[in-house]
């Protein structure tokens, strides 16, 4: 999302300018171009060096500066920007935009940019409910300057409250947000995601290598563009995304209930959980001990197929499955798309290399009833996701 973008990154004077240098990491590692503006005072806390070094680019840091004016000038740097972040950001230059105030590089690059504008901003607690800064941020709110919350804790000042910068990732999520295009506004997306558990006893389960990151990417994807997501999850090691409902389930019923709940207020539903087909008969409410000799036999019986279940109910709502296969790819997902009766199914073939489960890439193939075939080449999940809602939407724009 955030590739070829090019983001002005200002970091103003604040203890958190430290944390500024990871989102700066963040930032590249999602493939954007950054350009850093720094105030006097955030040189005093970090070097420009370090943020030059890890941007591949000249820090501006002078309104006056014949070699930064001549190579690139306040006004190019903010026509360039499709993004202006700062982070963190204080309450003297969000002060000083909210007057009008331009008297430095920083204040002069926010003023002449039409790109928007997110505020991150880091300060004391108290300066932070001083109502002379509330003023001063409800009156840029109001002129369509975007703001992130501080977080709460202990802040450096050794006072406690609200003050800290955000985590640099979720300032990330908030940029994606930002340069996102809003096309799944009024869409309400049901993404399933991650694997099941089905209990054997209180100590073991049934499971498989599902991660959740592919159903979290779309998740994301969804949010950020627009989409207001519920987002129901099996199992994972993941955090759950901000911005988004999210519903923590176990078991494949439990799956089903809270999906079928949910499906009410669905208008597109995307089911990449790696659902169990199968439960044991009967859970053991203790631990089943090791017999002196033998073999234990589990008996299995099958789970409720949710996608199944949707398909037969799912009236004007946009249905995509996933179909994860290990041979067959092709024909194995055009049955399911069949008998499931979906609008589009994604296969993906687990045993390849750099797709399936548990890896942050995917190589996958889109079905739709109308016989065609799309084949896609190796790519992050996350990209996979925008591709995926991409052809939501082509379905919905065909008539859908
Ligand atoms: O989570 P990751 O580590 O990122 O891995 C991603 C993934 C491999 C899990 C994902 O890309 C994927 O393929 N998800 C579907 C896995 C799966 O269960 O496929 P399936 O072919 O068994 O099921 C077909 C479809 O029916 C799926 O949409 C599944 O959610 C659904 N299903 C299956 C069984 C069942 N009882 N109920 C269902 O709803």
């Amino acid at each position: 999302m955030l590739k070829g973008k090019k983001i002005v990154l200002g970091v103003c004077g604040g203890i958190a300018a430290y944390k500024s240098v990871e989102l700066l990491r963040l930032y590249v590692k999602a493939g954007a171009e950054v350009f850093v503006v720094m105030t006097r005072s955030a040189m005093e806390f970090v070097a420009p060096l370090t943020f030059q070094t890890l941007s591949g680019s000249p820090v501006h840091t002078d309104l006056f500066n014949l070699y930064q004016e001549r190579e690139i000038g306040h006004i190019s740097l903010a026509d360039r920007a499709d993004l202006f972040v700062i982070a963190p950001a204080t309450a003297n230059v969000i002060g000083k935009t909210a007057s009008g105030i331009s008297d430095d590089l920083m204040t002069t690059t926010i003023m002449a940019t039409r790109a928007p504008v997110l505020f991150v901003p880091s300060m004391n607690v108290n300066m932070w409910e001083n109502p002379i800064y509330q003023r001063n941020e409800t009156r840029l709110k109001e002129s369509g300057y975007h703001f992130m919350e501080p977080d709460s804790g202990f802040l450096a000042c050794g006072w406690e409250g609200k003050g800290k910068l955000p985590d640099p990732q979720r300032i990330l999520e908030e940029t994606r947000r930002l340069l996102s295009p809003q096309d799944l506004k009024g869409e309400t997306v049901l993404v399933t995601a991650g694997p099941t558990r089905e209990k054997i006893d209180p100590v073991r389960f049934l499971s498989n290598f599902s991660s959740g990151k592919m159903g979290y990417a779309v998740a994301r994807a969804g949010r950020d563009r627009g989409a207001r997501v519920i987002l129901i999850s099996g199992p994972t090691a993941l955090e759950p995304p901000a911005g988004v409902e999210f519903i923590p389930v176990s078991s494949a019923l439990e799956m089903r209930d809270k999906a079928l709940e949910a499906l009410q207020d669905a208008t597109v539903i995307i089911k990449s959980a790696a659902v169990a087909d199968y439960r044991p008969a009967e859970t053991a409410d203790r631990k089943i001990k090791k017999e002196k000799k033998g073999d234990l036999v589990l008996q299995l019986v099958r789970n409720p197929d949710i996608l199944a279940e949707m398909g037969a109910v799912k009236g004007g709502r946009i249905l995509v499955g996933f179909a994860a296969e290990t041979g067959d790819l092709q024909s194995y997902a055009q049955s399911k798309l069949e008998r499931k009766n979906l609008d589009l199914i994604v296969a993906n073939d687990v045993t390849l290399e750099g797709a399936g489960f548990d890896v942050d890439t995917n190589i996958v193939h889109f079905l739709t009833p109308d016989g065609r075939v799309e084949d896609l080449p190796r790519m992050t999940k996350d990209e996979v996701a925008q591709r995926l809602l991409d052809k939501v939407l082509e379905i919905r724009r065909a008539g859908k």
